[in-house]
């Protein structure tokens, strides 16, 4: 079996975006596998996808802490113990602290359902609809201190149609979040195990210029 790199999941919910990476991470020839997969929700439906797959699992139920920085603080314990190289936050809904962010640089990957830099944030469907732009898309991104704004690994398209409803639009969205993580994660692990620079912004070495679906 070739080399591969450890990587931990972060999940709110339910976990779609997890099941690619489960899927993707089968594949022999895949230069990942995820070791660990932490809720901070204790029902999120994503758990049982990681138990059902073999998958160690942790609960870190944010209500339990008293502030971020103590969430965050046992967070990142956890994922040292891991032994991970790369986070993977798949609709993982905390804002992660600057102190957290800064611990783990160039390791952190996020899927967030715009193109960014457009509608960073939350309702990003809603707001796409109300802006009434005619395509959207996702964005695989390295996390940094600022909210969606780390450099970008990835993006990929989807039309907008006009009698689009926040929930049609974010479904097909979705199923291309699935594709561009898995090919995402895909190539940084690649760059990792090949012992490059893993910042692609900086590189302007971006994997897929944008994936049209049009
Ligand atoms: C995805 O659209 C993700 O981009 C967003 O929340 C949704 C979660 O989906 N942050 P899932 O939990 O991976 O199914």
């Amino acid at each position: 079996m070739s080399k591969k790199i450890k990587v931990a999941v972060l999940i709110s919910g339910n976990g779609t975006n997890l099941q690619a990476l489960i899927d993707a991470c089968i594949e022999p020839n895949y230069p990942a596998e995820i070791v660990l997969v932490i809720s901070n929700k204790p029902n999120a439906k994503g758990i049982s996808r990681a138990r059902e797959a073999g998958i160690k699992t942790r609960i870190v139920d944010h209500t339990n802490y008293r502030s971020r920085e103590e969430f965050d603080t046992e967070l990142s314990m956890i994922l040292s113990n891991s032994k991970c190289k790369l986070i993977c936050l798949a609709g993982f809904m905390r804002i992660l602290s600057e102190n957290f962010v800064n611990t783990w640089p160039n390791t952190i990957l996020n899927i967030h359902p715009s193109l960014l830099p457009s509608f960073p944030g939350t309702k990003t469907h809603e707001r796409a609809l109300e802006a009434g732009v005619k395509v959207s898309g996702c964005t695989l991104h390295f996390v940094t201190a600022k909210l969606d704004a780390g450099p970008i690994i990835g993006q990929a398209a989807v039309p907008v149609l006009d009698n689009d409803t926040p929930k049609t639009l974010a479904n097909r969205v979705l199923i291309e979040e699935h594709k561009l993580y898995a090919l995402g994660l895909e190539l940084v692990a690649n760059k990792i195990l090949k012992n490059k620079n893993v910042n692609l912004h900086r590189e302007q070495d971006t994997v897929f210029k944008s994936l049209l679906n049009f």
